[in-house]
């Protein structure tokens, strides 16, 4: 679901922006407003499949066609480092990073190889 309210206006154009956890909840909401002001939004997202939805309805909500998907899964630091390799191959303009994602975990939880995840 995307929440529509008076938007804050600025203009975003010719920036780049990406949003962690953009898939669902604060962050899809936060990346589609970042799209709604004309920035070039990625949406960093574990699942591809979950992030291509999140991308569609935003492109539907906003009219953007300036949104993308790439894969990161910020419990493995592999993972993340893919990213920044795969995000620098494509741009070296990074205006805007909200790093949304993570969970706030009710049990202890191990996570592969190099990687953190906190609990209680
Ligand atoms: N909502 C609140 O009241 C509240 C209060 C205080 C703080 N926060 C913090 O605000 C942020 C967003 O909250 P929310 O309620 O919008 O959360 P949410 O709806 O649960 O969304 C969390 C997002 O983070 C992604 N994510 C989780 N672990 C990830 C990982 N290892 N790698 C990549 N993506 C990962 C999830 O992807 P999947 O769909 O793949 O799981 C999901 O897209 C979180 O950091 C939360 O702890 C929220």
């Amino acid at each position: 679901m995307i929440v529509t309210y008076v938007p804050f206006e600025s203009d975003l154009s010719g920036k780049v922006a990406v949003v962690t956890g953009a898939n669902s909840g604060m962050g899809k909401q936060t990346a589609c407003e970042l799209a709604r002001m004309g920035a070039r939004v990625v949406l960093a997202c574990r699942s591809t499949e979950r992030g291509e939805a999140a991308r569609r309805e935003i492109a539907a909500a906003t009219g953007s066609q300036e949104v993308s998907v790439m894969e990161v899964d910020l419990a493995s630091l592999a993972s993340v480092r893919s990213f920044a390799g795969s995000f620098g191959d494509r741009t070296q303009q990074l205006d805007v990073l909200v790093n949304n994602a993570a969970a706030s975990l009710g049990t202890r939880e191990v996570t592969p190889r190099d990687s953190s995840a906190t609990g209680p």
